[in-house]
C-alpha cells in the first residue's frame, strides 16, 4: 500500500491524482492533502479521502479549517502555514508525495520530499526551473525516484531507456498545442482577455499554467525542466507545434529511430504512470481512436509572436539565476495579465524587461536563486506599478 501526500489538492492536477487515486484503494492511501486558501474545497477532499493532516498554506485559515474539520467529524489534524508543507512532504508516515502546488510556492516542499527519498511525482515545474541543480542534487544523494508529471516530461520518461542511460539520444522534441492563439499574429494578440487566454482547446487545466500555455512560456519552463530531468543541453532540446495534442513528446535516437508516446490530453494518464511505475494502472482514460483523429500535424513555433520561447531559451543559455527571474517575472506578469492590470503582449515585455535588468545577479547556490527570485518579483512589480510596461 502506498502512502500519498498530495500537495496542492484542491487544484486541476489534485482532482486528477485523487480520481485515479480512488479507483484504487487497494493500492494508494492518501496520507496528507494540502491547499493554498480553498478551505471549504479542503474539507470537501478531506471528507472523501479522509486523511491523517490536512495542511492550508495560508495561516489566516487555520481556524477554519480546524474547526471545519471538527464539525464534519474528522479525526484529520488542522495544520497551516509553508512550512508545514515542507513537514507533510517530508513526513516518514508517506512514501509519495505528489508535488501538485503552482509557482514557486511549491519550490521548499518539493526539495523537502527530494531530500526525503520519497517516490516525486512532479507537476511543479516552476520549482525545476528555479531550483533545478538542487533538486537533481538532492535526488541523487537521497536516491528518490521522481516521475516527471508534465504530460510532456512524462512521455520522453516512458520513452527512455529503462536503465537510465543517456547513450544514443540525438535530441528530444518536446510537443505543444500551440494554445488558444495559435497561428495569430501580434495584432490580433493585443486585444486578447483572460478569458480567452484561459479556454485551451485540448487540455482542462488550472488558470496560470492556461495564460502560460497560451503565451507559449509554459513550453519555455518545460524546456528548462528538461534540461535538469534529463540533463541535456538547449541545443538538444526541440520544441515542435503539434496542434492535436495527441503525441505527447520524442526522443529522437542517432540510428534514425525516433520513439513517441501518445494518448488522449488527460492527465489521469501522466498520474497513473507516476503512481504505478513500472506497472501499468486503470486511470479512467479512454484510448486513442487513431481513425477518428485521421492526422497528425506538426509546425515550427512563432517567437515573432510569441517570444516567451525565445526568452526561456535565452535564460537557459545565460544559465545562472536568470531562470529564476524569468520565471519568477513570469508570475508576476501572469498574475497582473489575470486582474486586468497588463495586457497579453505585456507578459513576455516585462519579462524581458525584467530580464534585461538583472542578467548579471551573482551566485550559484539555492539561497542566490531565491534571492533572484524575490529581486526579479520586486523589479517586475515595481515596473508595472510605474506603467513602464503595459
Ligand atoms: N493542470 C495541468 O494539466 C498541468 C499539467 C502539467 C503541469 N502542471 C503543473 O502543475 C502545477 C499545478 O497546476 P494546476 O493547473 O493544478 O494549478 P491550479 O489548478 O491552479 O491548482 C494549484 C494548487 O496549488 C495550490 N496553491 C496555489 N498557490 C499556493 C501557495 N502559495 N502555497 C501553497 N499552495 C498553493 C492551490 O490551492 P487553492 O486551491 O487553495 O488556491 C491548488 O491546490 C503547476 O506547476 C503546473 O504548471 C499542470
Amino acid at each position: 500500500m502506498r502512502r500519498i501526500a498530495l500537495l496542492g489538492a484542491t487544484g486541476s492536477i489534485g482532482a486528477s491524482a485523487l480520481d485515479v487515486i480512488a479507483r484504487h484503494p487497494d493500492r494508494y492511501v492518501v496520507d496528507a492533502l494540502s491547499a493554498h486558501a480553498q478551505v471549504d474545497a479542503l474539507i470537501a477532499l478531506c471528507v472523501r479521502f479522509r486523511p491523517r493532516r490536512a495542511v492550508i498554506a495560508e495561516p489566516a485559515r487555520y481556524a477554519a479549517l480546524r474547526d471545519g474539520l471538527a464539525a464534519a467529524g474528522l479525526p484529520t489534524e488542522a495544520m497551516a502555514g509553508p512550512e508545514s508543507l515542507v513537514e507533510i512532504a517530508a513526513a516518514a508516515e508517506n512514501d509519495t508525495v505528489i508535488a501538485a502546488i503552482v509557482g514557486a510556492a511549491g519550490v521548499a516542499s518539493t526539495l523537502a520530499a527530494a531530500r526525503a527519498g520519497k517516490r516525486l511525482l512532479l507537476a511543479n515545474k516552476e520549482s525545476v526551473v528555479l531550483a533545478g541543480e538542487r533538486l537533481m542534487a538532492e535526488l541523487r544523494a537521497s536516491g528518490a525516484h521522481l516521475v516527471p508529471i508534465d504530460s510532456e516530461h512524462n512521455a520522453i520518461f516512458q520513452c527512455l531507456p529503462a536503465d537510465g542511460s543517456r547513450a544514443g539520444i540525438r535530441r528530444i522534441v518536446l510537443t505543444a498545442s500551440g494554445g488558444p492563439f495559435r497561428g495569430w499574429d501580434r495584432e490580433r494578440l493585443t486585444e486578447v482577455t483572460p478569458e480567452q487566454a484561459c479556454a485551451h482547446p485540448n487540455w482542462s487545466m488550472g488558470r496560470k499554467i492556461s495564460v502560460d500555455s497560451a503565451t507559449l512560456m509554459n513550453k519555455g519552463l518545460e524546456v528548462i525542466e528538461a534540461h535538469h530531468l534529463f540533463e541535456l543541453p538547449a541545443e538538444r532540446i526541440e520544441v515542435v507545434v503539434h496542434p492535436q495534442s495527441s503525441i505527447h513528446s520524442l526522443v529522437d535516437y542517432v540510428d534514425g529511430s525516433m520513439l513517441a508516446q501518445l494518448g488522449q490530453p488527460d492527465m489521469r494518464t501522466t498520474l497513473a504512470v507516476g503512481l504505478a511505475w513500472p506497472e501499468r494502472i486503470e486511470a479512467g482514460v479512454a484510448p486513442l481512436d487513431l481513425v477518428a483523429l485521421g492526422r497528425l500535424d506538426f509546425q515550427a513555433p512563432d517567437t515573432a509572436a510569441f517570444p516567451c520561447l525565445r526568452l526561456a531559451y535565452a535564460a537557459l543559455q545565460a544559465g545562472g539565476s536568470l531562470p529564476a527571474v524569468l520565471n519568477a517575472a513570469n508570475e508576476i506578469a501572469v498574475s497582473a495579465f489575470l486582474q486586468r492590470r497588463l495586457a497579453f503582449l505585456g507578459i513576455p515585455a516585462l519579462i524581458e524587461d525584467t530580464m534585461d535588468r538583472l542578467h548579471a545577479l551573482p551566485g550559484d547556490t539555492l539561497e542566490a536563486r531565491l534571492a533572484a527570485d524575490a529581486e526579479a518579483r520586486n523589479v517586475a512589480s515595481e515596473r508595472l506599478a510605474r506603467g513602464a510596461v503595459s
